[in-house]
């Protein structure tokens, strides 16, 4: 077994007991598959730590920053932009031949503190959130083939009450669809949630975009999250059936940010790992076999750098590569469902 796994051409495979290699993997063909597989990219851990790019080049053909093209990141103070960050991860995705997704525009974490403290009027807002818009994604264009527009704005099934909404009003999202699309028309444009089962949430998204979409506004998918609890994932007929209406009012769709938490599991660390890898390749599978569903993306790329660590304030290991880069059943079920 653990021949065969080195034989399924990923980075860092070891043979049972040995340590994994420390040199460079030379040029691993990644694996063919009919749904690109992507990873959100931890930026110290892309610059720092070679086995982490060579587990990343290696196994994914997409990425998207985790945190460097948010808000606060690309406009620290009004007027004033920086893409040393952003343009580094793209730089290496384009030396290996890997997709790119923009993660976001528009979401109510993660702002300058100039922009919540700003106590701007509505045109104000319109404006600086205009320029952002038209800076970051003209930045980019045609490079960043597809951007996360506006990121969780539903809180339940109503507008989350955020500045944006404050301030603006509901046509926030609108307008972000607009300046991006001017921005670069060629740009596939996503808003991206976590309403990804069936249910009052998945409701209210759905009327959401096909609203928009009625009025022109130019939006052409829905990302679904996919942040899992292992103990109660979500089921996997419902999101088929949620990618499947989509499907029908002509939406394209994506699982953007997977991750199944194991820290509410008792029993075995292989048993937990068997869980999880059914639990993958559940959502993998309907992603695979929904004809609308363009991309799988996991949110992190080895359990040491994954955000639910800290988010949690807990160890936990969500992903497909553990902390020592080795491959967990879940990376198996993915590529095998994809
Ligand atoms: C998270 C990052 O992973 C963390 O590093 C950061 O501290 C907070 O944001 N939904 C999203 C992502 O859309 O942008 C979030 O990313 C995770 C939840």
């Amino acid at each position: 077994m653990a021949l065969l796994t080195c034989m399924l051409a990923f980075a860092s495979c070891s043979l049972a007991g040995q340590a994994p290699p420390q040199q460079r993997p030379t040029a691993v063909p990644r694996p063919a598959l009919a749904v690109p597989l992507g990873a959100a990219v931890n930026y110290n851990a892309l610059i720092n730590d070679a086995r982490y790019r060579d587990l990343l080049r290696a196994t994914f053909s997409m990425v998207v920053p985790e945190n460097e093209m948010k808000f606060d990141a690309i406009e620290p103070e009004q007027g004033q932009f920086n893409f040393q960050r952003a343009d580094a991860i793209v730089t290496f995705a384009e030396d290996n031949n890997m997709w790119v997704r923009g993660h976001t525009l528009v979401w109510e974490q993660q702002l300058p503190a100039w922009l919540t403290n700003g106590h701007f009027t509505r045109d104000e807002l319109m404006r600086i959130l205009k320029e952002h818009i038209l800076t970051e994604v003209g930045h980019f264009r045609g490079r960043v083939k597809t951007w996360d527009v506006v990121n969780e704005a539903l809180a339940g099934t109503g507008l989350r009450d955020d500045l944006w909404l404050r301030v603006i009003g509901p046509d926030y999202i609108k307008w972000a669809f607009i300046w991006a699309h001017e921005a670069d028309p060629q740009a596939q444009l996503y808003y991206n949630d976590y309403a990804d089962q069936d249910g009052p949430k998945a409701d209210a998204l759905y009327t959401l975009v096909t609203n928009l979409r009625s009025q022109g506004v130019p939006i052409a998918g829905v990302g679904l999250e996919m942040h899992v609890d292992a103990r109660q994932p979500p089921d996997a007929q419902a999101v088929a059936a949620t990618m499947r209406r989509f499907a029908a009012a002509g939406f394209q769709v994506a699982i953007t940010e997977m991750d199944v938490m194991l820290q509410h599991l008792t029993g075995s660390l292989q048993s937990q790992y068997q869980t999880q890898a059914a639990i993958y390749r559940a959502f993998a599978l309907d992603c695979r076999q929904a004809p609308n569903c363009k991309f799988f993306t996991t949110w992190g790329v080895c359990d040491q750098y994954s955000w639910i660590i800290a988010a949690t304030h807990h160890a936990d290991a969500p992903l497909l590569f553990d902390k020592n880069y080795q491959p967990k059943p879940a990376l198996y079920a993915v590529t095998g469902a994809l």
